[in-house]
């Protein structure tokens, strides 16, 4: 069997990053500089899939689980995802809505933590996102009961090629158990890093009553921001 030396894993990415100072940040507000940060990954060719997020559930006995999925959308409010609704996800978030979602975009050396709340999106944005992706995810999608048990893989195509007879040709595939899910963050923590391991992390979070107000800075639109260590 292989074995792997993690100790002799050297970083590639080594480029000299600019310190992350609050002085910078244009807007003290999250969404604008997570959508500029975003913006910066989707321009970095080495980051194939700059929306590809770890969705973190808590079960409803208190244990996590963490799985990536792919962010579809930034809103004013939140970042959508679209999973099927009987998934092990979607029975967690059905038991405790409280979700984070960690972006890691390494040739910048960033990383993004939010925080916040899972609800669905109507079933009209699910149907709409739903017929707008390629039909043979549409069949695909529909023909997965995610998170259940089969027996094979041979089951899973056959379910697939079942539901192609059955819709024929050009027939549309009604929407499955599936949908978008939108996170309404409460915090969101933008971590630089620096090679010196003195890493800049920057935290906008909801306001507490005992915050200390040499610490903690008012932002934008009702966030409040502080600095913690590394
Ligand atoms: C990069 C990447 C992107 C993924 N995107 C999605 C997605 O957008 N939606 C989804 O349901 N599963 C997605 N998956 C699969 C999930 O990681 C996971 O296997 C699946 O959703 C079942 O998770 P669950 O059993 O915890 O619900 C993705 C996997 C990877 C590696």
């Amino acid at each position: 069997m292989a074995t792997v030396d993690l100790t002799s894993l050297r970083l590639k990415y080594r480029s000299e990053k600019d310190k992350f100072l609050e002085e910078n940040i244009s807007v003290k507000e999250p969404f604008h500089l997570f959508k500029s940060w975003l913006a910066e990954a989707c321009e970095t060719p080495e980051i194939l899939e700059p929306n590809a997020f770890c969705l973190s559930t808590v079960s409803k006995d208190g244990l996590p689980s963490a799985r990536f999925v792919l962010m579809k959308g930034v809103e004013a409010d939140g970042i959508t995802f679209f999973t099927n609704y009987g998934s092990r996800k979607a029975q967690e978030i059905e038991s405790n809505k409280n979700v984070a979602a960690t972006f890691y975009w390494l040739p910048l050396r960033r990383q993004v933590r939010i925080e916040g709340i899972a609800s669905k999106v109507s079933r009209e944005v699910s149907e709409e996102y739903f017929h707008q992706r390629p039909r043979a995810s549409q069949i695909g999608a529909a023909a997965s009961p995610q998170s259940q048990p089969i027996p094979s893989r041979d089951y899973l195509d056959k379910i697939e090629s079942e539901l192609k007879e059955k819709l024929g040709p050009d027939g549309v595939v009604p929407l499955p158990n599936w949908g978008g899910y939108i996170i309404r963050p409460n915090l969101f923590e933008f971590w630089q890093g620096q090679t010196n391991r003195l890493h800049d992390r920057i935290i906008f979070r909801l306001p507490k009553p005992d915050d200390d107000k040499h610490l903690v800075h008012n932002g934008e639109n009702g966030w409040v921001y502080e600095r913690q260590a590394p």
